[in-house]
């Protein structure tokens, strides 16, 4: 951290950027286990805030796990690393006037707490996307619950690894028994207010 000199006076401000784009930066971290819908809740989110014209990115395993976090695996420790980055990752974008959708399993009560102090508590917003692991197991999308209860996968979130759920979320998405759009339609509606310009 020597010599490195800031130029505070100089660089466009957030503020500046959030005037221009005409909404608040922030973001949005949806947790919850692997199938619960977080994904594409978010892609269907991003979509919404997008056709709004705001400047949304989305984050998600798809375009994190492939590159930035490459290297990581599952254990507690590597998902603590995954994590870090992302958090890092989302304030960078918040700092240029973004709204982010950050989707991750991000298992522990220790690494979302982690997650938002990296990223300021004013700028985080939790949702718990709250589908039981009963719903998860059964859709099994991608097929893991069924080699993760064959032993194939060793620490499996809910399996042989914990989830521990949100003990007071931003907003508690409970989706099994609604559509993705509904689920959608709630988020936007709970971030509205918060990231708009005027509040
Ligand atoms: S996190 O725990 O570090 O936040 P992340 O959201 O990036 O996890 O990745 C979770 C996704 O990776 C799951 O949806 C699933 O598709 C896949 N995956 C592979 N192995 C595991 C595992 N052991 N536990 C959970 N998810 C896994």
């Amino acid at each position: 951290m020597t010599n490195i000199h800031p130029i505070h006076d100089r660089i466009v401000q957030r503020s500046e950027r959030e005037a221009t784009n005409g909404h608040r930066a922030g973001v949005v971290w949806l947790t919850g286990l692997s199938g619960s819908g977080k994904s594409t809740i978010a892609a269907a989110v991003e979509r919404e805030l997008f056709s709004a014209s705001h400047f949304v990115v989305l984050l998600d395993g798809d375009n994190v796990r492939t590159g930035l976090c490459g290297d990581l695996g599952f254990s507690l420790e590597d998902r603590k690393e995954n994590i870090r980055r992302i958090a890092e990752t989302a304030k960078l974008f918040v700092a240029a006037g973004a709204q982010v959708l950050c989707s991750f399993v991000s298992p522990t009560r220790e690494i979302r707490s982690m997650a938002k102090n990296i990223i300021g508590a004013d700028d985080f917003y939790e949702v718990f996307v709250n589908t039981p692991l009963e719903v998860c197991e059964a859709r099994d999308v991608k097929g893991l619950y069924v080699k993760a209860r064959a032993g194939e996968i060793k620490g499996f979130t809910g399996i042989d690894s914990p989830y521990e759920a949100p003990e007071s979320p931003f907003l508690d998405l409970k989706t099994a028994d609604q559509t993705v759009e509904a689920s959608a339609g709630e988020v936007v509606l709970a971030i509205r207010d918060q990231l708009a310009l005027q509040r």
